[in-house]
């Protein structure tokens, strides 16, 4: 894992692209050469007092030549409130932090051949960059999302890009795709297997609301697929010493910030 650092990046871009969606681009050379997927950056706005603690925002997605990294993030409260009127200067993001999915390991080492990546509103996020590397390797995946709405679906233009197969949609309002949540679409895809060849998969990621992840990694556990989640715990330090995120698992308390955020599904005690 690459030693964290702590970059002033300055913002490039900071648009609205969907019902309280947010595309940041910033440069930070040194985190966007190193960054993998999964992985986030620990923020904060220089200057902001109210703003004293960082946020964590995974990596969407990383231009290592260009030096920049985009995040998708959702105003839900003050930080991702105030950061829409931010249209120049920077922030300071300590990373990259965390683990990385396991899949183009398990891929390298033959324990898995087929992936399915299913994210739930803007947890397609820290998934698009995983898509990528898969794409590039040509390693055979297929992509669920759901959301509330079709114009909440802002991450499906840059997966189509990415897929072979289309990706397989829910939106809650039943405004495109499967009109529900996406939890039936995974059943079907685990049922069917992959849409290239019909070989069962064998390797499931999941990044969403909570609900949505423990169904998903009860199916894909049931299907026999190795399964992982990334999980969004509230962070202090966000580099391992405070223990404020720590999550219960099988193994004993392990820091969401530095052991995950990507867990095994079999490891997580749900509360
Ligand atoms: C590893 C990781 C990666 C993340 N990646 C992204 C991302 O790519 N895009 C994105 O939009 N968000 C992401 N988040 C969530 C993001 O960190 C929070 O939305 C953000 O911290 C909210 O800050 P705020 O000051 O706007 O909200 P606050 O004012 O601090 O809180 C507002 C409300 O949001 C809730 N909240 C805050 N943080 C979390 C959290 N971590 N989980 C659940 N509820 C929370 C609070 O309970 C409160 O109700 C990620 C979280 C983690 C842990
Ligand atoms: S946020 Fe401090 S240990 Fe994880």
């Amino acid at each position: 894992m690459a030693p964290l650092v702590n970059e002033h990046a300055s913002i490039l871009q900071n648009r609205p692209v969907g019902p309280g969606l947010h595309l940041l681009q910033l440069h930070m050379p040194v985190i966007a050469r190193q960054v993998q997927p999964g992985q986030f950056v620990h923020m904060r706005i220089p200057g902001r007092e109210g703003h004293i603690l960082r946020r964590p925002f995974s990596i969407y997605d990383s231009d290592p030549e260009a030096g920049t990294c985009e995040i998708l993030y959702q105003a839900v409260g003050s930080l991702t409130s105030y950061l829409p009127s931010l249209q120049e200067g920077e922030v300071e993001a300590i990373g990259p932090v965390g683990r990385t999915w396991s899949a183009l390991e398990r891929f390298r080492e033959g324990s898995a051949t087929r992936a399915l990546l299913v994210g739930g509103g803007v947890g397609a996020a820290p998934l698009h960059l995983l898509a990528r590397r898969l794409s590039e390797a040509r390693l055979p995946f297929d992509v669920v999302l759901g959301a509330q709405t079709r114009d909440a679906l802002v991450c499906l233009p840059r997966y189509e890009r990415l897929c072979a197969a289309a990706p397989a949609c829910s939106t809650d309002d039943g405004s495109f795709g499967f009109a529900g949540f996406c939890t039936p679409l995974v059943e079907e895809r685990l049922a069917k297997g992959c849409t290239a060849d019909g070989n069962p998969y064998d390797y499931v990621a999941v990044c969403g609301p909570e609900p949505l992840m423990r169904i998903v990694c009860g199916q894909a556990e049931a299907a026999g697929a190795y399964c992982e989640l990334s999980l969004e715990k509230r962070m202090a330090c966000g580099v391992g010493a405070c223990l404020s995120c720590v999550v219960e698992t099988v193994h004993g308390k392990k820091r969401s910030c530095v052991d995950g955020p990507i867990f095994d599904s079999r490891e997580v005690v749900w509360a």
